[in-house]
């Protein structure tokens, strides 16, 4: 799929080039290559098992969950974190109506290993650069652009209407302007060099953390974890 962050030069973060395009243009390979990720290539297409879909959802919980639970906590040192990161952003809630749907329970299986690698990173930035959290942040919401799309996919795969693709597709019509509204919180942040820098690197992280989660998740490594 023709993506917007194609075309675009790279910045090295100085000047008066915002947060969010910053963001867009340093991931943008990142995202081409999620995109073209195997395991994400059989999701888009509704090639995934129901079983599969649901096990995804199990891992998404646990990254969704991790992150937002240290952005609340964090959110009392640097309260721009939940400044940008509304109630509206948080996620968990449709994940547990997602996975109560198809008879799931968040937890229920052992995390990948990858998940587990990825929950003590964003421990560690929680304590150590919790601004950063902002970065990984971005990345899953902007994820919901892309979700909308597969959305469509997956109701059609599975036979949902709302109930079980609400993860996916969170603010129905409103997908455009909530994301709008994202970026506008976040670019209007005041925000160091430093701070910019490490919020870049914690979304580049965040990709090659997610695309590690999905190489997990592929069938024939879930015989070996997580039952
Ligand atoms: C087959 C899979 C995917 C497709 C088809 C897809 C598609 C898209 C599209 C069309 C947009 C642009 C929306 C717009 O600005 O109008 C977008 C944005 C975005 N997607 Fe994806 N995406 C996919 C997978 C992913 C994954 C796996 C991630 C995260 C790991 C991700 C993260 C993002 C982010 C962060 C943005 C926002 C970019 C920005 O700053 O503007 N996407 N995606």
């Amino acid at each position: 799929m023709e993506h917007p962050t194609k075309n675009a030069n790279e910045s090295n973060g100085a000047g008066d080039v915002g947060i969010m395009d910053r963001l867009r243009v340093a991931t943008a390979k990142q995202h081409d290559d999620a995109e073209n990720h195997e395991f994400q290539q059989a999701f888009f297409a509704g090639r995934l098992t129901r079983d599969q879909y649901v096990r995804y959802l199990e891992e998404l919980h646990r990254v969704y969950s991790c992150l937002e639970n240290q952005i609340r906590s964090a959110s009392a040192q640097r309260p721009e974190l939940t400044q940008v990161v509304i109630e509206e952003n948080f996620r968990e809630g449709d994940l547990v109506d997602d996975l109560e749907f198809f008879g799931a329970k968040p937890g229920s299986h052992a995390p990948t290993p990858s998940t587990e690698t990825f929950v003590s990173h964003v421990e560690v930035l929680a304590r150590t650069n919790p601004i950063a959290l902002l970065g990984m942040h971005y990345v899953l919401e902007g994820s919901n652009n892309g979700s909308k799309f597969i959305s469509r996919n997956i109701r059609r795969a599975y036979d949902l209407t709302d109930r079980g693709v609400r993860t996916l597709d969170p603010y129905g019509g409103d997908q455009r302007q909530k994301w709008l509204d994202y970026k506008l919180r976040m670019g209007e942040l005041d925000l160091s060099p430093d701070e910019s820098d490490a919020i870049v690197e914690a979304a580049k992280y965040m990709f090659t953390a997610l695309g590690r989660v999905s190489s997990d998740l592929m069938p024939e490594k879930l015989q070996n974890v997580g039952t």
